[in-house]
């Protein structure tokens, strides 16, 4: 189901008593940081702080912090079945002409890149072109600018100042004119002026690479509100091909509508509740953060580029969505939690060998990464590491433990008790060199360092393992059907 706007689904969070209102006035200056951290460390609702202190704007907060409520933003009862979905368009079909030579050449257009299938269902919910739209209610420029007017949040105590948190940045690349929406954090600097996030990995730091080799500034819309499914897309690590704006339509079943922005070339959904326009001109840099991040750790203050604002247009009563992040688990948690389910198909795509992996949100998604694989070969735990880690995003995996198609990977006391039991420290680790997160503190270069692999498989002959290998314990079917029998009668 779509939302018409974003207060729809905040509407909707309070129908299904998963949003708590807050009249007392909290500060956006770290006040509102306390409250909703104990409230996301607790499993506590979405809040919808009405007047924040000094402002008239509500603020909304950790309207995607559980499960539940990342399902309702995705309009469905769980996310699951988004997977499912995806999963089965992706299926490769089987050749129509029999197996032969000529077959296998038909089938190649169905069975190779059946992305683009998902593209055509995507493309059945293209984006329409509206006039107008509640985001152009109010529009102000030049003098009239003033980001400080909206509860921008000043998250933690040793943050560099205020950050904008949900935001959905959309960029167009300069020499292709294909569209991205990304969510980079956004640093006020002054009212006009501000600071513009996007890691060196991420597709609008491309743009900009691409801008600024053609000595062009870029232009920029950052987007608050609008459908919640649009901002899950900006934070999905989408193909490249894939417009988020596309698959947007495609999660709501129902197309994105947007309208051309004011003062940049860039056309933003016309149901958000603010959008801000600008400009990045090449070469122009501020010192961005410190700020306290994802990692539960303040990420160091770094160069990145500066965005002046030409425009700054919002809905007559706009509602200003937020995040903060930190030790998790946190709200972003469950984001990250819905990025791994939703697209595990996509992996399985590349890696087929793999039937279940885990992103434990204590280890904040890239640091950790537990796979389940069908171990078919001598060195195939190595095979799949490697994979992953050539794979989008989930090359900024630090840590990969392979297991075997037995292992519960959910489980982390069964993750743990197999580590322990099937890895050999001298020959199971696999230690290699590549692009890590930004936000990694321990590399000896930003975004550049080392990653380990643990091959806790069990262990093959060809992989030069001659001793026996030991059974797991487990008692005999007909014993324990018969205790199942008698449970009840021995009062336990
Ligand atoms: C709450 C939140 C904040 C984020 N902040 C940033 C950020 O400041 N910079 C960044 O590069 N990625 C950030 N990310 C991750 C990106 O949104 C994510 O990697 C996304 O896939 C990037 O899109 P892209 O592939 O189109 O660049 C954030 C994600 C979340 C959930």
């Amino acid at each position: 189901m779509a939302y018409r706007d974003f207060q729809d689904f905040l509407n909707r969070l309070e129908k299904e008593t998963e949003l708590k209102r807050i009249t007392y006035p909290l500060d956006p200056y770290l006040e509102i940081t306390e409250v909703a951290d104990r409230v996301m460390k607790s499993d506590g609702p979405a809040l919808l702080i009405e007047k924040p202190k000094g402002y008239d704007i509500p603020l909304a907060i950790n309207t995607m912090g559980s499960k539940r409520r990342m399902s309702l933003a995705l309009g469905v009862e769980d996310y699951e079945v988004i997977a499912e979905e995806l999963e089965s368009l992706l299926k490769p079909e089987l050749p129509e002409m029999g197996s032969g030579f000529l077959g296998k050449l038909r089938s190649i257009p169905a069975a190779l890149p059946q992305l683009s299938k998902l593209m055509g269902v995507a493309k059945s919910a293209p984006p329409l072109t509206v006039k107008e739209g509640i985001c152009h209610e109010v529009v102000k420029t030049g003098d009239q600018i003033d980001l400080f007017e909206f509860p921008i949040l000043h998250c933690w105590p040793l943050d560099g100042g205020r950050y904008i948190t949900l935001p959905l940045v959309f960029t167009h690349d300069p020499n292709t004119g294909k569209r991205n929406v990304g969510m980079y954090r956004i640093q006020v600097l002054e009212k006009n002026k501000t600071a513009m996030h996007w890691q060196a990995h991420k597709v609008g730091a491309e743009h900009f690479r691409a801008a600024q080799e053609k000595q062009q500034p870029i232009q920029v819309a950052v987007v608050l509100g609008g459908d919640p499914a649009l901002t899950f897309s900006a934070i999905a690590p989408l193909p490249p091909a894939i417009d988020e704006v596309l698959f947007s339509g495609f999660l709501r079943k129902k197309p994105v509508e947007l309208t051309p922005a004011k003062t940049v070339d860039i056309k933003v959904p016309a149901d958000a509740e603010i959008v801000i326009e600008g400009y990045i001109n090449p070469g122009e840099t501020c010192m961005e953060g410190p700020f306290g991040d994802h990692t539960g750790y303040y990420s160091l203050a770094d160069d990145y580029p500066v965005f002046h604002v030409t425009a700054v247009t919002h809905r007559s009563k706009p509602v200003y969505p937020a995040t903060i992040v930190g030790i998790p688990p946190m709200e972003d948690g469950w984001m990250g939690k819905a990025v791994e389910r939703i697209f595990m198909p996509f992996v399985k795509l590349t890696i087929p060998e793999i039937i279940d992996m885990n992103l434990p949100v204590d280890g904040v998604f890239h640091n950790i990464c537990f796979v389940r694989i069908k171990k078919r070969y001598p060195g195939h735990a190595y095979k799949v590491m490697h994979a992953l880690w050539g794979l989008g995003q989930l090359m900024f995996s630090k840590f990969i433990v392979v297991f075997d198609e037995e292992v519960d990977v959910q489980n982390l006391s069964e993750v743990i008790w197999r580590i322990g039991a099937n890895v050999d420290p001298g020959r199971d680790v696999c230690i290699v060199k590549g692009p890590l997160d930004v936000l990694d503190h321990t590399s000896p270069y930003i975004g550049f360092g080392g990653k380990m692999g643990l091959d806790a498989t069990r262990k093959l002959p060809g992989e030069g393992f001659t001793r026996e290998w030991p059974d797991v314990i487990r008692m005999s079917p007909e014993v324990k059907e018969k205790i199942d029998a008698i449970w009840d009668e021995l009062g336990l």
